[in-house]
């Protein structure tokens, strides 16, 4: 079914909202659609409580920009003002979707708890194999765009530099997605997806894009750039 056609109003504002705060950089209205597509598809109740937590999830981002402050400094109240602003113009949602919605959101950006419903799975499951589609080369290009491409000598080799969300190179950024599809991991368990279906997406999202940076890597190694000439590294 297409749950934009179920939520017409809902959908429009929130493309509204997008658009009118020029969202970009990976977080526009399509990466909402998108998300909003894979939650319904890991979490396939009547209602469509995940597809509308997916269209929604931007939430944040708009009051971060609204209010000129980092995302980790919006107020959950603002989030949530909001996001219910959306939901009210939805009448076939009940008072209890809505709280199972909001919370989905406010919650989607952080760690897995114990406690998290089947929406609040879905929607963080959606988000994380939505970032590991292959268009996460040009995004992390755009959004580490001061920074080197990759460091020659170090390529895919040895130890992470510099720490997750600040890497000195754009092979670097896109090296730390690979660790999504490692989702049995003790160490990624934090951030894994835990919904079969999403297990199987990632992972073969994974698979793409660690195919894509080791053939950079194969492609320099043909024209006699590997190993690097270690004097020319970066200083
Ligand atoms: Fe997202």
């Amino acid at each position: 079914m297409h749950l934009w056609t179920v939520f017409p109003n809902l959908t429009k504002i929130v493309r509204k909202a997008h658009v009118s705060r020029k969202m970009a950089h990976g977080h526009d209205f399509d990466h909402a659609f998108a998300v909003a597509q894979l939650a319904q598809t890991f979490w396939s109740d009547s209602s469509g409580q995940a597809w509308v937590a997916g269209i929604c999830h931007n939430a944040d981002r708009m009051i971060a920009i609204d209010l000129g402050k980092p995302r980790g400094e919006v107020p959950a109240a603002d989030v949530e003002v909001l996001v219910r602003s959306w939901l009210d113009t939805e009448p076939n949602l009940s008072e209890e979707e809505k709280q199972i919605i909001a919370r989905a959101v406010l919650n989607h950006g952080r760690p897995n708890e114990e406690s998290d419903d089947a929406v609040t799975i879905a929607l963080k499951d959606a988000d994380r194999v939505v970032n590991t589609r292959l268009d996460v080369i040009i995004r992390s290009a755009q959004f580490h765009s001061e920074q080197l491409v990759l460091d020659p000598v170090r390529l895919l080799s040895g130890e992470k530099v510099g720490r997750y969300n600040s890497r000195p190179t754009v092979m670097d950024a896109l090296r730390d997605c690979l660790d999504w599809g490692d989702f049995n991991s003790p160490e990624n368990a934090r951030f894994a997806v835990r919904t079969e279906k999403a297990k199987w997406m990632i992972t073969e999202y994974v698979a793409e894009l660690r195919a894509f940076l080791e053939k950079i890597v194969e492609q320099r190694r043909k024209e006699g750039l590997v190993p690097y000439p270690v004097e020319f590294a970066r200083d």
